[in-house]
């Protein structure tokens, strides 16, 4: 979708990190935005910022875990600025611990947020874009924790790696039957965002009842640092441009850590050696 100028992007997560980042880009662009995200106070500020520049936005707070409200958005979205042509399915949370201390609550919510929220957004807007005929793009943030899987991140893991398969299937597929919409999937190493404090937006419904040993409290204390250096948002949101515009499907920032784990286990697989433990 060489065009976004005029067009509209859809962005989940897009109050903080990686989704603001995004939603400043398009608007750069001269696309119009409808931000969503479960935390209200950050998302009306932020869209009220952008405002103040001219952007042409709406803010919707709506739980990605939950169909009714996906659907219940895009009849609104429908009605209040036609068509999306650009799908950021962005919105991500992380429990830290290891397999046997994260319990059904917290395996429960990080799949219900990044995988399910995933699923619902493909399943809602999709059909729209295949029946309007129209140039669209869907874009999948997955992790490079979709690509490897890192030690004390078993639930994320799995849900990351669910967001590469389902984003590599429907890319399979889409061309397959030569549809004008395209996808792709963006796999980050280390992003300054606020990813490690999601716990924030933690519902009622999923009771945080993890007890942490050292081993996972010494991995996230490493992550922290690396995620506090880590790349700045801006240069996914500059990637995720140039992908949907040149039809690129892997999107790989910080790329030289992506690649040290994904290429790693590929060797394992590819000599017989058991997985490489780090
Ligand atoms: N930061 C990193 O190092 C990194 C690396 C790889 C992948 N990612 C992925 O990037 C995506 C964006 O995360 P980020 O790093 O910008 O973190 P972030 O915490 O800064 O932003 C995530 C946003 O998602 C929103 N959100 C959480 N649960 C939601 C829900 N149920 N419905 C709607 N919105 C919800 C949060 O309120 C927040 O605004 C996530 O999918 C994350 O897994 C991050």
């Amino acid at each position: 979708m060489d065009q976004l100028n005029g067009r509209t992007a859809l962005v989940t997560g897009a109050a903080s990190g990686i989704g603001l980042a995004m939603t400043q880009a398009f608007i750069a662009e001269g696309m119009n935005v409808v931000m969503v995200d479960v935390e209200s106070d950050r998302l009306e500020k932020a869209a009220r910022e952008l405002r103040a520049s001219g952007a042409n936005i709406i803010t919707a707070v709506v739980d990605v875990s939950k169909a009714h409200q996906v659907q219940s958005l895009a009849e609104r979205v429908d009605a209040e600025f036609g068509p999306v042509h650009l799908l950021c399915n962005n919105a991500g949370v992380e429990v830290i611990g290891a397999t046997w201390e994260q319990t059904l609550d917290d395996w429960r919510w990080v799949i219900d947020v990044n995988l399910w929220g995933v699923i619902h957004g493909v399943h809602t807007f999709l059909p729209r874009m295949r029946a309007s005929g129209q140039e669209c793009h869907i874009v999948n943030t997955a992790s490079m924790a979709g690509l490897s899987s890192a030690a004390y991140m078993s639930s994320y893991n799995v849900t990351k790696f669910g967001v590469v398969a389902l984003s590599e299937t429907l890319y399979k597929e889409l061309a397959h039957e030569g549809s004008k919409v395209g996808v792709s999937v963006v796999c980050p190493g280390l992003i300054k965002t606020h990813i490690l404090e999601s716990r924030r937006n933690r519902p009622g419904d999923h009771p945080d009842e993890g007890t942490f040993g050292e081993a996972s409290q010494g991995f996230r204390a490493a992550l922290s640092a690396g995620v506090q250096s880590g790349y700045e948002p801006a240069e996914v949101a500059r990637q995720v441009v140039e992908a949907v515009k040149e039809g690129h499907f892997y999107v790989i920032p910080a790329q030289e850590q992506v690649f040290k784990g994904a290429l790693t286990r590929m060797d394992d697989i590819k000599h017989g050696r058991n997985p490489t433990v780090r």
